[in-house]
C-alpha cells in the first residue's frame, strides 16, 4: 500500500492543504526513508511530515486520520477477496490511532472500501458522518473524464456521478446525470453508450493493475480532492462511502457510496436525489452483495 499512500500524500502536499503530516508504517524504516524524502521537498511544500512511533505516538490530536493499509489487489483478484486480510489489519491500527485522534474524521481508501469503512467504524466507536470511505469518488472521475471526451467539454462541467459500491454492483446514475442542466439523452448519449462507459469505469482498475500492478494516482487524487473540500468546509456533495441504512429504501445494514455533503464534520448528511426506480432497485442490490460479503467477515 505504500504506493497508494504516496499518491494521498503527494496530492494533498502539492495542494497546500496541510501544515502538517504524520505517516504510520509497520515498515519503519520504509516509512523513514519516505519521511525524508518529503522533508526535502519542505522547501516548496512547507509541511511538517513526520513520522509516528510503532506505537502510533506523534500522530496525536489529527484532524483526519486517511487509512490506505493493507494489502492491495493481485491480478486477478476483486476487491471483495481482500476482505478478510484487510480487516485483520484494520483491527490493528484503528483502535489506537484514535485513541490519540478522539476527535478525527477517518477516511478510509483500503479496498474492498465499502466494506473497510464499515468494518472502520465500527473499530472507531466515532459518531456517524465522522468515519467514511473515499467509495466511487474515483469512478465517478472517471466517468465524467470519459464522458468528457465523448462530449468535447471538461470533466468540471458534467454532473455524473457513480453510486454504490466501490466495484462490481456500481450504479452508473443516468437519469440525473446533465451537462450544464441538460439531459445527456438530448446530446445524443443512448442507454447503450452509457452502458458501455458504465462497463469501462467498472474494468478500470483491472486495466490498470494488468497493466502497471496496482493503482494509485488516480485514487490519490481523488483523496486530495476530498481532504480539500473538509479542510476548507466547502459542503461539497459529492459520492463517498456512508453508512446507507435507511436512505434510498436501503435497508441493509451496509456502508456504500450515496451523494454525501462533506464538510469540516466530516458527512454531515446524505442528499436525495431523484433517482430512477430502476437504479433505486440497483442501488439497493448493490446495498444487499455487500452485506453478503460483510455477514462472512470474521474479526
Ligand atoms: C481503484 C482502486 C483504488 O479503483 O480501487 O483504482
Amino acid at each position: 500500500m505504500v504506493l497508494l499512500v504516496q499518491a494521498c500524500a503527494n496530492a494533498i502536499l502539492s495542494a497546500g492543504l496541510t501544515s502538517t503530516m504524520v505517516f504510520a508504517d509497520v515498515d519503519q524504516k520504509k516509512v523513514k526513508g519516505e519521511v525524508m524524502d518529503f522533508v526535502h521537498g519542505g522547501a516548496f511544500h512547507h509541511a511538517n511530515v513526520k513520522a509516528a512511533e510503532p506505537n502510533y505516538d506523534g500522530s496525536e490530536d489529527s484532524d483526519i486520520i486517511i487509512i490506505t493499509a493493507g494489502a492491495r489487489q493481485r491480478p486477478g483478484e476483486s476487491r471483495l477477496d481482500l476482505v478478510s486480510r484487510n480487516a485483520r489489519i484494520f483491527a490493528s491500527i484503528i483502535p489506537p490511532l484514535v485513541a490519540r485522534s478522539p476527535a478525527a474524521l477517518l477516511l478510509v481508501v483500503s479496498n474492498p472500501v465499502d466494506i473497510l469503512t464499515a468494518i472502520a467504524a465500527r473499530l472507531a466507536g466515532l459518531p456517524r458522518g465522522r468515519v467514511f470511505g473515499s467509495g466511487t469518488y474515483l469512478d465517478s472521475s472517471r466517468l465524467r473524464v470519459d464522458l468528457s471526451t465523448q462530449l468535447g467539454v471538461s470533466p468540471q462541467s458534467i454532473h455524473a456521478n457513480i453510486l454504490g459500491e466501490h466495484g462490481d454492483s456500481s450504479v452508473a446514475v443516468a437519469s440525473v446525470a446533465n451537462l450544464a442542466g441538460g439531459r445527456f439523452a438530448d446530446a445524443a448519449l443512448t442507454p447503450d453508450l452509457w452502458g458501455e462507459l458504465h462497463r469501462r469505469v467498472v474494468g478500470a482498475a483491472s486495466e490498470v493493475i494488468a497493466l502497471k500492478g496496482y493503482t494509485n494516482w488516480g485514487v490519490g487524487a481523488a483523496v486530495g480532492a476530498l481532504v480539500g473540500f473538509i479542510l476548507r468546509d466547502e459542503k461539497r456533495v459529492v459520492p463517498v462511502s456512508v453508512a446507507a441504512a435507511g436512505a434510498y429504501g436501503i435497508e441493509d445494514d451496509v456502508f456504500l457510496s450515496l451523494p454525501a455533503v462533506l464538510g469540516r464534520g466530516g458527512v454531515e448528511r446524505v442528499v436525495r436525489v431523484p433517482l430512477s426506480q430502476t437504479e433505486q432497485e440497483q442501488l439497493r442490490k448493490s446495498a444487499h452483495s455487500l452485506a453478503k460479503v460483510a455477514s462472512s467477515v470474521a474479526l
